[in-house]
């Protein structure tokens, strides 16, 4: 005889709305996928007199979440409220009450994941959140299980489609940075108060998951070094167009020696790097492997529909689970790796200066970039006398050094300016 699975959701906006919806439309294949049905039997929401299209009863709605998740005809709880609290304490009861839960909740798990895990441990339950990174696309369950036997050495990502939206219309459009943000107001791609996501604290959040489910060790968001895309020119987008390059924000993490390296920061790459084709809003993890080489993940990174899907996914599994009467794979942060401070890390640079025009200033440059053993690769001058501009490109180096040699080049005579340094990946 079929059971069915009772799902308690906590949030009912854009993820929460498309998943009431979606499970109803495909409840079918739910169940021959499952072996049960599943169905939305109780949805908390902030506010009960909001309009909202969901194939519900309304009495099945309530602005009391603990109810939802003490309720004993709750099997599994569902969080999509976001945010660190209520949705904490909300999680923590489900685990104390025996319920598996499946959240989309970056910002929690980036912070608090350590805590919410051994909760789930201690509780024998299942905590999944393949929403949480990346939207629609799956990267949790290709990492955590499909690639369980794979070593990744570095993944590169481009984790927010907002910057991704932004970035492309300076690109492609010539737009300035602020008329790019508007136009994503405008299209619903970014918040009133962007910030979250021009900052990098998005990306940064997502990074810090996907390290440590590729790494099998616990990052938190704040062990990722951050810079957004605030600073980012149109005059840096035309000299990485003239060089072959396209300014992406990347989220990196890689494993070297044994340590950690994670940041997320705008970067050139090449144009015909996979990377670069990803456009507008889209999303894409670029993961490296000693055994299987290289893969890509793209696709709709967010979104209440493509969300939903995954969230979906994964109640898809938790129903399996308690079908069968086992569960998931649990937290796999089973190792201790230290995390690399960002003055270690390496990458190429590229280098916009403003210098006087005049016989040996090259020599100076040059000078202080040897100084500090940063290696150039090419120099290229723009313009004569008070135009003059050199844009260099420098072979794979230390984050320090170049640090050092940045100020080494702020105090010649020569340089009036060092405008602009971004890093180059995906090139040495
Ligand atoms: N949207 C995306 O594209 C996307 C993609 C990936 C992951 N996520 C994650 O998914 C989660 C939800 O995102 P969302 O875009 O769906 O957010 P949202 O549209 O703002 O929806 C949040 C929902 O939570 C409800 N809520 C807020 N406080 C509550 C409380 N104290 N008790 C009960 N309900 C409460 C709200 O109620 P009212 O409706 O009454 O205001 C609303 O229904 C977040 O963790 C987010 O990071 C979102």
């Amino acid at each position: 005889m079929t059971r069915s699975v009772r799902v308690g959701l906590l949030g009912c906006g854009n993820v929460g709305t498309a998943l009431v919806r979606l499970l109803a439309e495909v409840a079918d294949v739910i169940e021959a996928r499952a072996g049960c049905r599943v169905e939305v039997t109780r949805v908390a929401v902030r506010s009960l007199s909001k309009d909202r299209d969901v194939p519900l009863p309304p009495e099945a709605l309530t602005a009391d979440a603990a109810s939802v998740v003490a309720d004993p005809d709750v099997d599994v709880v569902v969080e999509v409220i976001g945010g660190i609290e209520p949705a904490r304490s909300l999680i923590l009861s489900a685990f104390a009450a025996g319920k598996h839960v499946v959240t989309a909740n970056k910002e929690l798990l980036s912070t608090l994941g350590r805590e919410l895990f051994d909760a789930a441990e201690a509780a024998r339950v299942d905590l999944y959140f393949e929403g949480a990174v990346g939207g629609g696309i799956p990267l949790i369950h290709p990492l955590k299980e499909s690639l369980a036997a794979e070593q990744v050495a570095r993944l590169t990502g481009i984790v927010n489609g907002t910057t991704n939206y932004v970035l492309t219309r300076m690109t492609e459009e010539g737009l300035s940075f602020s008329d790019a943000i508007a136009q994503a107001q405008g299209l619903g791609y970014a918040e009133r108060d962007p910030s979250a996501d021009v900052e990098g604290y998005d990306a940064a959040a997502k990074c810090a998951i996907l390290a440590s489910i590729a790494f099998n060790a616990r990052v938190v968001a704040g062990d990722v070094y951050r810079e957004g895309i605030g600073s980012v020119t149109r005059e840096d987008i035309d000299f990485a167009g003239r060089l072959g390059y396209v300014v992406k924000l990347l989220a990196i993490a890689e494993l070297d020696d044994g340590e950690i390296a994670v940041r997320v920061h705008p970067a050139m790459i090449p144009g015909d790097h996979p990377l670069a084709a990803v456009r507008d809003s889209f999303n894409a993890v670029f993961v490296e492997g000693t055994h299987v080489g290289e893969l890509m993940f793209y696709g709709r990174g967010a979104g209440g529909a493509p969300t939903a899907t995954a969230v979906a996914g994964d109640v898809v599994d938790v129903a399996r689970n308690l079908v069968a009467g086992g569960r998931g794979v649990g937290c796999t942060c089973y190792e201790d790796r230290a995390i690399r401070p960002m003055d270690r890390m390496e990458s190429q640079y590229y280098l916009l200066l403003d210098v006087v025009d005049r016989p040996g200033v090259l020599a100076q440059v040059a000078g202080a970039f040897g100084a500090n053993r940063v290696s150039i690769r090419s120099v290229w001058q723009e313009g004569t006398g008070e135009d003059a501009l050199l844009v260099i490109i420098t072979h794979r180096g230390n984050e320090g050094a170049l640090q050092s040699t940045v100020h080494g080049l702020r105090a010649l005579d020569v340089v009036n300016e060092v405008r602009s340094v971004m890093r180059v990946e995906g090139a040495e």
